[in-house]
């Protein structure tokens, strides 16, 4: 099972699922069932490295993470199982550019916790990052829950 996070920008939330996910499921000893990356639907921060403000509140939690923002590209809806929308802007745009074989693939990141957006943190302060981790966390751990059932 391959599941992609998507955000706006990747650099803050799709990058902070992407490592807390690889995190949770390396703990549980489940890494050669469930893989991930994550991904932008616009690309103004492509080949950057996460926003220092995501790999510190990830390095509080004891998590490490590698990558490079890359947008969105029309093979991820034929090469991943899920794709998860951080909040209702992103999960509209993947559902704009998604084939119709895919859009059942398409969700929300919060949709196992009730719903709603993980919050765009990018101008806000550092409180919002930890708010996203704290949701992110949650849902995490609700899908890793639904995907080895
Ligand atoms: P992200 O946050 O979508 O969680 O990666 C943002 C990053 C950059 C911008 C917006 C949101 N931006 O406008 O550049």
């Amino acid at each position: 099972m391959r599941v992609l996070f998507v955000c706006l920008g990747n650099i803050c939330r799709s990058p902070m699922a992407h490592g807390l996910f690889a995190h949770r499921v390396a703990e549980r000893g489940l890494t050669d069932r469930l893989a991930c990356d994550s991904a932008g639907t616009g690309g103004w921060h492509v080949g950057e490295t996460p926003d220092p403000r995501t790999l510190a509140t990830l390095r509080r939690h004891g998590i490490s993470l590698s990558h490079r923002a890359r947008q969105v590209v029309p093979e991820d809806f034929e090469c991943f199982d899920l794709l998860l929308a951080m909040d209702g802007n992103n999960h509209e745009t993947l559902l704009s550019r998604a084939p119709r074989s895919a859009r059942d693939r398409v969700r929300r990141m919060l949709e196992p916790i009730g719903g709603g957006d993980v919050a765009d943190p990018y101008y806000g302060g550092p409180d919002g990052f930890e708010t996203n981790f704290a949701q992110l966390d949650r849902a995490v751990a609700a899908w890793i829950e639904e995907l080895t059932r």
